[in-house]
């Protein structure tokens, strides 16, 4: 869940596009206000259909604008875009997206997105087709070339009883991603304006109340490319079964522990994550039945009966989007690269990184290790025996690598 005291005393500008999800902004507004923000709402014309003018200026922090024209003394075209921490657009239109990407300053919501230097999330909400249609898309990968923060929209009903891809994101997910865009960063690392997704730690799956399954995983090598790739000036989303202390800027931390929460949450951030990299070692098998309480010695041994989890990478794999970098890891004790290429092949990654946990000092545990860095599209990389973070900076070296190519290729 989102620390909402990242949103204490921010000045935080709210754009309502016309939609039916309009009414969805009501809750966004209520939380930021409840979390000690400035809210400032702007509505579209077309919103006003949607959603009465009163209930927004209601719930916010001062009266809502919806004309260039509401308040001539203070030029509010550029004031409100001037004073903000952050804007966030939801439900964001196909119009406005295309509006905003063109630079188009129609209305007032558009011309406050242009005139600003604040971080932006975009979180559109439309129809399955519009929202899948060669327009839409390419304005939305323009945008996240820019450096704008996007939360996609979901599967769930739409306007005029359909189903499909489109709904709004929940307020959770757009305020997680609102808390992302309001982490400080350097902005001028080699991935400044990248969202990082960074899975670290072993997953620990319950028998009963006391006792896990478990493995040797301690999460350094993934919080290692989690600090490097903040340090680089990317934001970071860090899904760990152990937790990283003290908080860096430009991290945000989610603690899980088991593999269904593991990927709960990757699940959640991946659409709007331009570069994932699963470091963590998600257990392969969970008990199917956890014992109520402790399990006793006087009940004999219990019978531990295990089920398979999901692949989690495999699943981001699927579900991959153009232009998002896939980083697996895979630990192998034989077969290294041949059983790495198979994984990369498999799970349609972009990037593995293999290692041999049986050699010495080497993965699970230690302060060091040796990998190779295996690529669609370059030879293999190895690198010998060296901490952690040296190795995350080789990692990030080639994911640096595939993003420019990616650039070259848009
Ligand atoms: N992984 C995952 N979900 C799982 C298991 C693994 O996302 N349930 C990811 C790991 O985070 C890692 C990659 O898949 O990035 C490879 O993990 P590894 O344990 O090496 O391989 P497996 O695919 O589990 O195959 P095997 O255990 O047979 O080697």
């Amino acid at each position: 869940m989102t620390d909402s005291s990242i949103f204490r005393d921010k000045f935080i500008v709210v754009g309502v596009c016309g939609g039916i999800a309009a009414y969805k902004s009501v809750e966004l507004i209520r939380y930021l206000v409840d979390a000690g923000a400035h809210v400032a709402t702007i509505m579209t014309p077309d919103a006003e259909h949607f959603i009465g003018k009163t209930t927004l200026s209601a719930l916010s922090s001062e009266p809502v604008h919806t004309s260039l024209w509401d308040d001539q003394s203070v030029i509010p075209h550029t004031r409100l875009g001037q004073k903000a921490d952050v804007i966030v657009v939801a439900p964001a239109t196909a119009r406005l997206i295309g509006s905003y990407v063109a630079g188009i300053s129609s209305d007032l919501l558009t011309t406050t997105l242009i005139a600003t230097q604040a971080p932006v999330v975009v979180c559109p909400a439309m129809h399955t087709e519009m929202w899948e249609h060669d327009a839409v898309q390419h304005n939305i990968s323009v945008l996240r070339s820019r450096g704008v923060f996007i939360t996609p929209p979901e599967e769930g009903r739409l306007a005029g009883g359909d189903v499909g891809k489109g709904r709004l994101a929940a307020t959770e997910n757009i305020v997680e991603i609102m808390a992302q865009a309001l982490q400080p960063h350097t902005g001028n690392g080699s991935l400044s304006g990248k969202h990082f997704l960074v899975t670290a730690g072993g997953t620990r799956e319950p028998i009963d109340a006391v006792r896990v399954l478990a493995n040797r995983s301690s999460g350094k090598q993934g919080h290692a490319i989690a600090l490097a790739a903040a340090s680089r000036g990317a934001l970071v989303t860090l899904i760990t079964t152990v937790e990283m202390a003290p908080a860096r800027h430009g991290i945000s931390q989610v603690q899980v522990e088991t593999a269904q929460q593991m990927q709960d949450a990757v699940e959640r951030i991946a659409p709007s994550a331009d570069v994932i990299v699963m470091a963590a070692a998600v257990a392969d098998f969970r008990p199917v039945l956890i014992a109520d309480g402790k399990w006793k010695k006087e009940d004999g041994v219990p019978p531990i009966v295990l089920e398979a989890t999901s692949d989690i990478l495999a699943g981001l794999g699927k579900m991959k989007r153009p232009g998002q970098i896939l980083v697996g890891f895979a630990a192998e004790t034989n077969n290294l690269l041949a059983n790495a290429q198979g994984k990369l092949e498999r799970k349609n990654l972009d990037l593995i990184v293999a290692n041999d946990v049986s050699l010495p000092q080497v993965g699970f545990g230690h302060e060091t290790n040796a990998v190779v860095i295996i690529s669609v599209n370059d030879d293999p990389i190895t690198v010998d025996l060296a901490s952690k973070t040296t190795i995350a900076q080789r990692v990030l070296d080639s994911v640096e690598k595939s993003l420019h190519r990616i650039q070259e290729h848009t």
